[in-house]
């Protein structure tokens, strides 16, 4: 065996020890709230597609329409080979949305907070290595894109306002250009940043502040419009309550045009393909008209906190449609992952170094898909595990 596979392979032997590895399980979905496994249906309750848009009859006909129309393919990236008209038009419904003056389509939400960060935070464009004021618990893409301008971070305790205001007050006198960077909604937490407070701060100190509205957009705020109100940029996606695939840039029109001359992941990556841009723009024609779905959802994720607490569970600082359910240990979250895998639902056992050690957890998605009896049946199963233990342990 060549070098380098001995050490792949003592890395794998040391996440297994620690019940970290990862494996690729195969599932199949043929709807938005049953998963099949095996032989067996499961009540999906790891999915992203809050709206339940990806079955959606309307998301579906309109890829299947720009396929024939434009092709399966885009054929090279925007630049090289010329811009549909399909993105002007779904970049104006984005701005729109964004509240923005502007904005950029880009491939996917890790590739957008990896590549618009390294050019944002740019020193040789800047003139400077840029103060980075972010969240503890801010999603990897952004910490690669810091990572990618090789900037360091100056990271504040999750959602806590009072030490970011702290760290700005710290470097008041210092004049490199100042960043904060935050999600709008924690994805593995389902609570909220403190934007009013942060968006204050921003103002006060000059920074910059960019959001990750990826949890929010779609499913929270007025007509779906995120959490990300008072940002100077917006970074979000179209793959989970918009239904498809595919992410965008919210932004000035100077940043926009920046963007597009400096940011590789638009420049070096082919263009997002036309069926997958008729589904994003279906997703965001239906999507502001959904209130009905949002406050659905907002129902079934508290009906579900509320009678977990009542259980003695653990639903960390979760106020909206992800809810974890903090285990502790890998081995305690793997645990209750698969018993409730064997009571016939499908939620995901969350571990390091996705969340902080010893805040392992079951993380629970809840859609338009579901309703309130799979809630009961829910809360019924986690009633009978009753683990106190785990019920202890609170969130980092
Ligand atoms: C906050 C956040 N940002 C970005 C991403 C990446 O988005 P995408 O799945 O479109 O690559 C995710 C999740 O996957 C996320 O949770």
């Amino acid at each position: 065996m060549v070098g380098s596979e001995s050490r792949y392979q003592a890395f794998l032997d040391a996440v297994g020890q620690d019940r970290l590895r990862r494996e690729l399980t195969t599932v199949a979905a043929r709807d938005a709230r049953i998963l099949e496994a095996g032989a067996r249906a499961y009540v999906n309750l790891a999915s992203n597609d809050y709206l339940a848009l990806r079955f959606h009859d309307a998301l579906i006909a309109r890829a299947c329409e720009w396929a024939k129309t434009y092709g399966t393919g885009s054929g090279a990236s925007r630049l090289a080979i010329g811009n549909l008209d399909l993105f002007g038009c779904i970049e104006t419904k984005v701005a729109s949305l964004k509240q923005k003056p502007a904005a950029l389509v880009m491939a996917s939400g890790f590739q957008a907070n990896a590549s618009v960060l390294q050019a944002l935070l740019d020193r040789r464009v800047l003139g400077a290595e840029s103060l980075v004021f972010a969240d503890r618990l801010n999603h990897a893409s952004m910490h690669f894109g810091c990572k990618a301008a090789s900037v360091r971070q100056l990271r504040y305790r999750h959602g806590d306002a009072a030490h970011l205001a702290e760290l700005l007050t710290q470097y008041r006198a210092d004049s490199r250009p100042k960043f904060i960077l935050t999600e709008s909604v924690f994805s593995m937490d389902g609570d909220r940043a403190p934007m009013p407070e942060i968006v204050a701060l921003a103002g006060a100190h000059g920074a910059t502040l960019i959001v990750d509205d990826a949890h929010a957009t779609g499913i929270l705020g007025e007509g779906g419009r995120g959490l990300s109100e008072g940002a100077d940029i917006v970074v979000g996606t179209f793959s989970k309550a918009l239904g498809s695939f595919g992410a965008y840039v919210a932004c000035s029109q100077t940043v926009r045009d920046y963007l597009v001359n400096r940011c590789s992941g638009l420049i070096y990556s082919t263009a997002l393909p036309p069926p997958v841009l008729g589904a994003i723009d279906a997703g965001l024609d239906l999507g502001s008209g959904m209130d009905q779905e949002r406050t659905h959802v907002a129902r079934l994720a508290t009906r579900f906190r509320e009678g977990a607490q009542a259980r003695g569970y653990d639903t960390g600082a979760s106020t909206t449609q992800i809810v974890p359910v903090i285990a502790g240990s890998a081995d305690a979250a793997l645990a209750l992952s698969a018993k409730l895998r064997e009571a016939g639902f499908w939620a995901t056992a969350i571990r390091p170094p996705t969340v902080p050690q010893g805040t392992a957890r079951v993380r629970f998605a809840f859609t338009a898909a579901h309703e309130a009896a799979d809630v009961d049946r829910l809360l019924d199963v986690l009633g009978h595990i009753a683990a106190p233990q785990m019920s202890k342990v609170t969130s980092a």
